[in-house]
């Protein structure tokens, strides 16, 4: 499909105040369609973010398609299950009832009024940036859009991604951003899990290309979540995701640099941590652990320090809190070492179990966990490796990480057979009393225990 003069010539028909309005056609029919809730809205992309997204819109009335290039999860979701375990299979069951659908047919991408883009942002293994999943998208989105549409960027990525890389790719069939089609970046802020906020409790900030698309964005976005945020263009939108997430990558790294600190002068953090929190104001409590996982704490902030280069500029607050949070897992090991080592045990040979492997608590994500890592320094120096995780059942196979081992059920015997249980994630599921009674040695890096017991190690 090519769009280029001919449509926008139709449109200069189309005139108020002998004003050429290409820009208010569009867009004040895609508003219409929106307030009506007739406009279909398509998901390109249905993980974590996409799927969420895709049973907001469903369930407020709209007809939704998602789009992914993975036949089995679109067979899954058109049987009404998840794949995700925090998203119950009934939402999806019920969204189907009312509608919505998931297809790998990519020319149904014309159905859409509005498009949200919700695909990976890796990074490769010089750990630079991999714009593929979103550069590949739009690639393949190009060829049936059509004007009036909205299309918006969720996934995370570092400022002028939108501009840069997205904008020439929806343009290359001849419409053009701001007069035929709307170009938005309005990052996602999921967080899976989280019992406190649903997907339009948590504000979202949007940014247009032009002024018009900003009002589409608005217009996209106003019936799901309730507020919306504004801001001047789609680099501070981009920005402002990044900021987020380096905060968190960078405080979690200061926290882990102080449980370093305060273990070796006998000072407990999880209570230094608790009695700062007292503070009014000016504080805000994070805390240590084996190190962040998932896909955007440890990734994200590295969007920002590539970018930052073609500038000139170091990022070192991101280099040093990226340090330290990758050596975590060293650190936990080396307690686990010390504490064998201290009960005439070395670790090879040693059975110890990882309790905990998603990489946060009460979800099924593996993405970047340091139990992994944890898990791989435990097997290479000869540990007998085990793990227990009731969200994790079997452990996913991964090109980069391979272990044939299935969840543990825990048990007074299980946990008293092991020399070291690591308490890695801190699910609700487990049993903290049980473990506590009968494991003859814990590894504690979540602060679960706060007694002073002999076989009882924070780490
Ligand atoms: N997971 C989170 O909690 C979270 C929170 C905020 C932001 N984000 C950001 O959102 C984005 C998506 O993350 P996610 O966790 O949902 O990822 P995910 O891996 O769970 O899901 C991505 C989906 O996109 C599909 N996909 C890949 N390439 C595609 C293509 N070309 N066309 C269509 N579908 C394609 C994959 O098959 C997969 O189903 C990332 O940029 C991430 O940083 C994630």
């Amino acid at each position: 499909m090519v769009y280029a003069s001919a449509f926008r010539a139709n449109a200069v028909a189309d005139k108020i105040d002998g004003q050429v309005s290409m820009a208010n056609t569009s867009l004040d029919i895609l508003r219409q369609k929106l307030s009506a809730k007739q406009a279909v809205i398509g998901i390109v992309g249905l993980g974590y973010v996409g799927q969420p997204l895709a049973l907001r819109y469903t369930e407020i009335g709209f007809r939704v398609i998602g789009f992914d290039l993975d036949e089995t999860k679109v067979q899954e979701l058109n049987a009404g299950h998840s794949a995700i375990e925090h998203i119950d299979d009934t939402r999806f069951a019920e969204a189907r009832q009312n509608g919505f659908e998931a297809t790998t047919d990519f020319s149904r991408i014309a159905e859409a009024d509005g498009l949200m883009l919700c695909v990976p942002t890796p990074l490769n293994k010089y750990r630079e940036p991999d714009l593929s999943f979103i550069t590949d998208t739009c690639e393949k989105i190009a060829d049936h859009l059509r004007p009036g549409q909205v299309i918006a960027l969720e996934s995370t990525t570092y400022p002028g991604t939108t501009k840069e890389e997205v904008l020439p790719r929806l343009e290359k069939n001849g419409l053009k951003v701001g007069e035929d089609i709307f170009a938005v970046y309005s990052p996602e802020r999921e967080d899976p899990a989280n019992q406190k906020f649903t997907t339009n409790t948590i504000p979202k900030v949007v940014g247009g290309h032009t002024e018009a698309c900003l009002q589409a964005g608005i217009a996209l976005y106003e019936h799901a979540i309730d507020k919306l945020v504004p801001v001047s263009s789609t680099e501070t939108a981009e920005m402002t995701k990044l900021l987020e997430n380096i905060y968190r990558a960078v405080n979690i790294g200061l926290v882990n640099e102080m449980k370093i600190v305060t273990d070796r002068m006998g000072i407990d953090i999880f209570e230094v941590i608790d009695a700062a929190a007292t503070k009014p104001f000016g504080f805000t409590p994070y805390y240590p652990g084996p190190g962040p996982g998932g896909h955007c704490i440890p990734i994200d902030p590295f969007y920002l320090t590539w970018k930052a280069r073609e500038y000139g500029i170091n990022t070192r607050f991101i280099e040093l809190a990226g340090e330290i949070n990758t050596s975590m897992p060293n650190y936990v090991f080396s307690k686990l070492a010390s504490a064998l080592n201290e009960r005439q045990k070395a670790v090879r040979g040693s059975k110890i179990m990882v309790l905990g492997i998603a990489y946060k608590k009460n979800v099924d994500d593996m993405r970047e966990s340091p139990s992994v890592t944890l898990m791989e320094l435990i097997r290479d120096n000869g540990g007998n490796l085990s793990y227990a995780d009731p969200h994790v059942p079997v452990f996913p196979k991964t090109q980069e990480h391979v272990f044939d081992l299935s969840s543990v059920a825990l048990t007074q015997k299980v946990l008293a057979e092991q020399d070291a249980v690591v308490l890695a994630t801190n699910h609700d599921a487990f049993d903290y009393d049980l473990i506590k009674e009968h494991a003859n040695l814990i590894i504690d890096t979540r602060g679960i225990y706060r007694t002073g017991e002999p076989h009882i190690i924070r780490a």
